[in-house]
């Protein structure tokens, strides 16, 4: 049971959705009348607060800008059957929310703010959840340190917000990957397992050169030998080789823990697919692809959901998939749409009702 949270309500006048169609919105574009927001200072978090949507004022010397204390999660509200909404797993996403900030010298955030916040502001914004198929309500928690002060320590003041998005699917069409082996994602002792704005803006400039060169996102490989595989892009990865699925072990600290991953995991399982978390070897990819044995390779992750790979593009070997024959990949999910959305039972307790 979730502990009630007083929050300070300021509805917007108008709503911005007349007019407006939720279908085939862009990711992350359009956002819905309401924000919750919250300052954390001297040691307490403060009043939360539900107001319209709006700018926030920053101070040039915010310390967020200039040393990039911040981090956020990324989460999805579904609309039922029964006209209600429901939101995947978001104590997974508070739990690993809390262990960025604490990989960040951040304070973390309780529970009521983040979940009953959460669930206080969807309720308010209901109508925007979109009510087509592969959409959903993108939400949006995010902490950034909010001292005014340019010195390097751990701030002392911060802001937590949280904003919502409906969206359609975040990539449209099955993606060519390139194997990257100069640029790093994350190395042992770093901050792969965190979700920090940093290692998004570290991962824009090799994806960019993977683009020039044609592809769509990098398969990013482990810092020490190039050997290993870790995430594409955004997401975590899977690999169907001789009907078994791999996918990369998160104990070295390098990979996020996915909630979609773990959801994969779980869902793979239980349709009888054997799952081996471990390190995979890009070479070992390669020899199973050319022995017929790698049959689909595709992401997980929250905004991205499953998405099919067409093509991985390792040294001058290119590896061919068709996303039309990705038998796995389509079950997976179908199974995952069905819980979402509610046309199944969600035997594993991941549906938070609003
Ligand atoms: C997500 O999958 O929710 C993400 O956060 C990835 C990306 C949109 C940054």
């Amino acid at each position: 049971m979730i502990a009630a949270l007083d929050v300070k309500v300021t509805l917007a006048e108008k709503s911005k959705l007349e007019g407006v169609s939720l279908e085939k919105i862009p990711f992350g574009r359009m956002f819905t009348d309401h924000m919750f927001i919250v300052q954390y200072e001297n040691g307490s978090w403060q009043q939360p607060e539900i107001k319209p949507y709006q700018s926030i004022t920053i101070d040039p010397s915010n310390a967020a800008l200039h040393y990039g204390q911040s981090i956020f999660e990324g989460i999805k509200a579904y609309p039922t059957p029964g006209g209600e909404v429901a939101i995947f797993r978001p104590m997974d996403n508070f739990h690993r929310f809390n262990i960025s900030a604490e990989r960040m010298q951040m304070p973390t955030v309780p529970e009521e703010i983040f979940i009953e916040g959460m669930r206080q502001l969807i309720e308010i914004d209901k109508a925007w959840v979109p009510q087509y198929p592969d959409h959903a309500l993108y939400i949006r928690p995010f902490m950034f340190a909010s001292d005014d002060a340019i010195g390097v320590r751990p701030s002392e003041k911060y802001t937590f917000i949280i904003i919502l998005s409906p969206t359609g699917p975040y990539f449209t069409a099955p993606m060519r990957i390139y194997v990257e082996e100069h640029f790093v994602r994350a190395v042992p002792g770093g901050v792969g397992y965190a979700k920090t704005a940093g290692n998004y803006a570290a991962s824009m400039y090799p994806t960019a050169k993977a683009r020039a060169k044609g592809y769509d996102q990098v398969l990013w490989t482990d810092a020490l030998e190039h050997r290993y595989v870790q995430e594409i892009g955004v997401m975590n990865v899977f690999f169907i080789v001789n009907g078994k699925a791999l996918t990369p072990s998160l104990e070295a600290g390098t990979i996020l823990a996915g909630v979609t991953r773990n959801s994969v995991i779980t869902v793979l399982k239980e349709m009888g697919v054997e799952v081996e978390e471990r390190p995979i070897a890009i070479e070992e990819l390669l020899e199973a692809y050319q022995a017929g044995q790698l049959t689909e390779v595709f992401g997980a992750g929250t905004a991205a959901t499953i998405s099919q790979i067409k093509e991985l593009r390792y040294k001058e070997t290119d590896m061919f998939f068709n996303p039309e024959d990705a038998p796995v990949a389509s079950a997976v999910l179908n199974k995952l749409n069905a819980i979402r959305y509610g046309h199944e039972a969600d035997t594993h307790g991941w549906m938070l009702g609003v």
